[in-house]
């Protein structure tokens, strides 16, 4: 059972050899959002097409309407005859000379490494526009040679251009729709991803907290709140992200540099191999840059369960701490972490800084590349403007996704991590296990026993000692003895929050085992010590939901132990709302309340340990008959330091170093002269 507890504990590391079923049942609580994770697919598989048509839209509007741009071939040249689809996009431009699309040429490799170019680049208009000055005039259009261009007079060329200046209007109104099919694609992507994992996320936390609700109390014991708290929280926080970086993000970025890479082999494979070679810098920077994040990263994680470990301490210690006048040393010791965090922090934030600009750095050598050598391209002929332009776009296609993956990584281990803890967490078992029948008693008389019953907490620190008893149901009976001897183990082992080593409980001659807890607990009542309030109202604290304890009988039963007293002073009276723990409450207070708690529920087995410790002797005087009372037709276990208040009952027991060493009534343990004669003699002497 330790073995269980240091698993989940284990804060940021997963053991080397994950077991990917963690992933199959993590998936389980994503199962039934199946449709909602479809539609996220599908509006990211959308909202990436249309992110990669947008170069192109530019490409288009560029080459074909801003500068389309023509480069001279010789017609008589055999590959006219060779490739009749030139014939068809080719202009005579002269008796040996035909214009052919810059971009057309481009795009048939085959075509332009065969056919002879003659060098200079044209534009073309109509023969009507021609200013006389600039090109010549051949078949009807007029071809203006590329240097020339800059000269024409511009208020002729925005005449000239009318045609083209739709086109680009046409050209603005498909980008904006595209835009908007992007944006409405991107939002519903969003949307439905988020509301997949929100639902699975409160699935899982249910699931949680229902498996921690049922666990036994030792595990509370050992294991730090504030851990199990993080648990239900941000561990659930980061196994999310297991949702939308491995079904989602990590897709769309793997889907984004695959189209990326296959548009830009397209576009020019010979200008890609020279932007490309860029990318194992960032690789290679991107891997490093990871590792060593990771140890900082972990390292912040550490120091900040530290930080909660000593703020947590602090706020609950805090009376402690005043008046043991410590603050000083504690805020040493707040310092100390508080600067390793800092430190931490601090490099966390030096990395990224480091990072982010250096990847930057490589990306934008890159382009710097690109527009070099894709400038040269451009210049020779062999790639239009708008092609360098869409390419540039690209590129940023293909270095953001490998940015963005390496941030995925990172995040999928940790939510890989989270998973583990959190399954760890979920398998735990239950050290009071349910049995799969339980045995059905109906209503218990109440009758408890004891046999050879061994306890102990820590292995080999025995704390119940082949204890035997048998209380008739309807009996009442006492349990003495100092302190640590073992009287409250012996009642938690009623209640069955821990189960004995060997020998057995039983309640109706019914092993506690075979009880389910719930049928079990119904028929018990506890008044403890250190009591526990709800924040709720006092009538809410008595009743705890049960819709047979009505108002009125929840004041009867507060007016029976008089805690009446106390609550018909506060403002609101039985609706005053509790602070945390019931903290405005004095310790006496909330032992009244408790017994009120108790007595509303009307048990079959009554347990009160030290329930009166609190209350001052003259209360403890009026609450005693309470309890005579409640006492009748019950049976009662009660343990209790002031021998005075258990005259009344069937049977003392005396316990000493987790064995019974003497049992009967007050009177004739008075007359053994014993252990319990001892006690009270010290006892009555006192109160003298
Ligand atoms: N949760 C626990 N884990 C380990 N040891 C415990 C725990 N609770 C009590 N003990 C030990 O068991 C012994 C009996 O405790 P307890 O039954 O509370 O004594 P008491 O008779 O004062 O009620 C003590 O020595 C105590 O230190
Ligand atoms: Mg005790």
């Amino acid at each position: 059972m330790s073995h269980s507890h240091k698993d989940f504990d284990a804060e940021d590391q997963y053991k080397s050899g994950f077991d990917i079923s963690y992933i199959r049942r993590f998936l389980g609580y994503a199962a039934p959002q199946k449709l909602y994770i479809i539609l996220a697919l599908v509006f990211l598989a959308l909202s990436s097409a249309t992110q990669l048509i947008t170069p192109n839209i530019y490409r288009k509007s560029i080459d074909n309407y801003l500068v389309p741009l023509y480069t001279f071939v010789d017609s008589k040249d055999e590959a006219f005859v060779k490739f009749p689809k030139l014939a068809e996009v080719a202009i005579p431009a002269g008796d040996a000379t035909a214009a052919v699309p810059t971009s057309f040429l481009e795009k048939n490799k085959d075509i332009s490494d065969s056919i002879k170019n003659k060098g200079e680049n044209h534009y073309i208009f109509k023969q009507e526009s021609y200013d006389g000055t600039h090109g010549f005039v051949y078949g009807g259009n007029w071809f203006v040679p590329d240097k020339e261009f800059a000269d024409i007079d511009p208020a002729l060329l925005t005449k000239i251009r009318g045609t083209d200046i739709t086109g680009l209007k046409r050209m603005f109104c498909l980008f904006l729709l595209v835009l908007a099919v992007h944006a409405l694609a991107d939002y519903f992507h969003r949307l439905t991803l988020e509301i997949a994992s929100q639902r699975t996320m409160y699935s899982l936390r249910m699931a949680l907290f229902k498996h921690l609700q049922s666990l036994s109390v030792s595990l509370f014991n050992r294991t730090p709140i504030g851990k199990l708290v993080t648990r239900v929280t941000n561990d659930i926080e980061a196994i999310n992200s297991m949702l939308s970086t491995v079904a989602v993000q990590m897709l769309a970025s793997a889907g984004m540099f695959i189209g990326s890479l296959v548009i830009v082999l397209y576009i020019n494979w010979k200008l890609t191999l020279v932007s490309l070679a860029v990318l194992p810098f960032c690789v290679v920077i991107t891997i490093v840059f990871r590792l060593i994040v990771r140890k900082v990263h972990r390292e912040l994680r550490r120091i900040l369960a530290k930080i909660n470990g000593v703020l947590t301490e602090e706020f609950s210690g805090i009376k402690m701490i005043q008046s043991f006048n410590q603050q000083k040393r504690r805020r040493e010791e707040f310092a100390e972490v508080n600067a390793s965090y800092y430190k931490a922090g601090f490099k966390n934030v030096i990395c990224m800084g480091v990072f982010g600009p250096i990847l930057d750095l490589i990306r934008h050598f890159g382009t710097a590349l690109i527009i070099l050598y894709g400038g040269i391209c451009v210049l020779d002929g062999d790639l239009t403007l708008g092609s360098l332009m869409a390419f540039i776009t690209y590129f940023g296609h293909l270095c953001n996704p490998l940015m963005q993956i390496s941030n995925q990584i990172t995040q999928l281990q940790s939510s890989l991590a989270a998973s583990e803890r959190i399954f760890t967490l979920l398998d735990t078992k239950n050290e009071v296990a349910q049995p799969e029948l339980p045995v059905i008693v109906g209503k218990p008389q109440g009758e408890v026993e004891f046999r050879n019953v061994d306890f102990s907490y820590i292995e080999n620190e025995q704390v119940l000692k082949d204890v035997s008893f048998k209380i008739e149901p309807g009996k009442s009976i006492a349990i003495v003895g100092p302190t640590g001897a073992g009287k409250s183990s012996l009642i938690n082992l009623v209640c069955r929050f821990y189960d004995a080593n060997k020998g057995e409980v039983l309640l109706d001659g019914v092993n506690v085992k075979d009880w389910s807890n719930e049928e079990l607990r119904k028929h018990i009542s506890i008044v403890l010590q250190g009591t526990f309030v709800f924040s709720r109202s006092i009538y809410e604290n008595i009743a705890l939901g049960d819709p047979t304890i009505t108002r009125e009988k929840a004041i009867k039963a507060a007016e029976t132990v008089c805690a009446n007293q106390f609550i018909e002073k506060l403002p609101h009276g039985y609706d005053e709302v509790m602070a945390e723990r019931g903290a405005t409450l004095s310790a006496g207070e909330k032992q009244l309340l408790c017994f009120a708690r108790a007595l509303a529920h009307d048990p079959r087995i009554l347990i009160l340990d030290e329930a009166t410790s609190n209350v001052d002797p003259a209360t403890e005087h009026l609450i005693q008959d309470a309890i005579d009372k409640l006492m009748i037709g019950r049976t009662s276990m009660i343990v209790a330091h002031r021998l005075s208040t258990i005259h009344k009952v069937d049977e003392i027991f005396v316990l000493d170093d987790g064995k019974i060493i003497e049992r009967g009534s007050h009177a004739e343990l008075m007359a053994k002269k014993g252990a319990y004669y001892d006690l009270y003699l010290l006892q009555f002497s006192r109160r003298i």
